[in-house]
């Protein structure tokens, strides 16, 4: 595996490879991330990996001072999980000047639940991945599916942009007790990392609820439910949902009674972590 830093010496890496497998990363990784990794080795192309701890996609109280970087350990994993190219460009690198011309994803799609906790989340999130997509000109992009509603909003941004790439989206990886992983979960104490899967099987559970809700207010009154009993554990939710699965819209009478498919989907502090989970029923 080789490690770039320039987008010069990258573009040159590239030149006349076939379309590459692109898995784009703030680095930090574990199974997750190494998961999708392996997903686009499966894919017959060279496989670029990013690491890039993208300010823009912070709010100011957020952690990306604190946000671990571990680029040589990372380095590791990705070769043994079949990386053929990690870019790791330093922030001079990718935003050389103040990054003016920016993304911005529709509210309806974006604003709403990690949007709504994360003002301007999605459009750092969508500035940062358009500029990598420019850079690497992948043919193929892995987004994972624990972060749902990113993988969604980036399918629909590549879509009305006619980008000529497929997204895809990679399972989720959790630990044998049934949390996700994630970068997040090494802030969790030992206490809360015995809590922590409590946040999947609350999704489980609203899902399971979900199925026999009859109309939008039963559904309500179920996710409802679902929120106070993880409060009553120790837990703060910013929400606790059912959603359509595509456009993350709430469903209707007539999508309940059909049993369309849907996602139940939560964020939720635990102590000073926030961690975000889905379930899709
Ligand atoms: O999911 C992430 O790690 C980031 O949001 C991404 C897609 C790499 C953009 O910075």
């Amino acid at each position: 595996m080789k490690t770039i830093h320039t987008i010069a010496e990258l573009r040159s890496a590239l030149a006349g490879q076939a379309g590459t497998a692109f898995v784009p990363t703030m680095g930090n990784l574990h199974d997750g991330h190494l998961a999708l990794v392996r997903q686009a080795a499966t894919l017959g192309r060279p496989v670029v990996a990013s690491i890039f701890v993208n300010r823009l996609q912070f709010l100011p109280h957020e952690d990306f001072d604190r946000y671990p970087r571990t680029l040589a350990r990372d380095a590791e994993l990705l070769q043994g999980a079949g990386c053929d190219i990690l870019f790791a460009p330093d922030e001079g690198e990718l935003y050389p000047e103040p990054q003016v011309f920016r993304v911005a994803p529709p509210p309806a799609l974006a604003d709403i639940l990690e949007g709504e906790f994360r003002p301007g989340f999605f459009g750092g999130v969508c500035t940062v991945v358009q500029k990598l997509f420019g850079i690497v000109q992948p043919a193929v992009a892995v987004f994972g599916r624990k972060d749902y509603q990113q993988w969604r909003v980036i399918a629909a941004m590549a879509r009305q942009f006619a980008l000529p790439l497929q997204v895809v989206a990679g399972e989720t990886v959790r630990a044998a007790d049934g949390l996700a992983l994630s970068s997040r979960n090494a802030y969790l104490s030992a206490d809360e990392r015995g809590e922590a899967p409590a946040l999947a099987a609350a999704l489980q559970a609203l899902a399971a609820a979900a199925r026999a809700a009859a109309d939008p207010d039963a559904l309500a009154a179920a996710e409802a439910a679902a929120a106070q009993a993880l409060r009553a554990r120790g837990w703060a939710p910013d929400y606790l949902t059912v959603r359509r699965r595509e456009d993350l819209l709430p469903p209707d009478a007539a999508a309940l009674a059909a049993g369309e498919p849907l996602v139940a989907l939560a964020a939720a502090r635990l102590g000073a972590t926030r961690l975000i989970d889905n379930y899709e029923f």
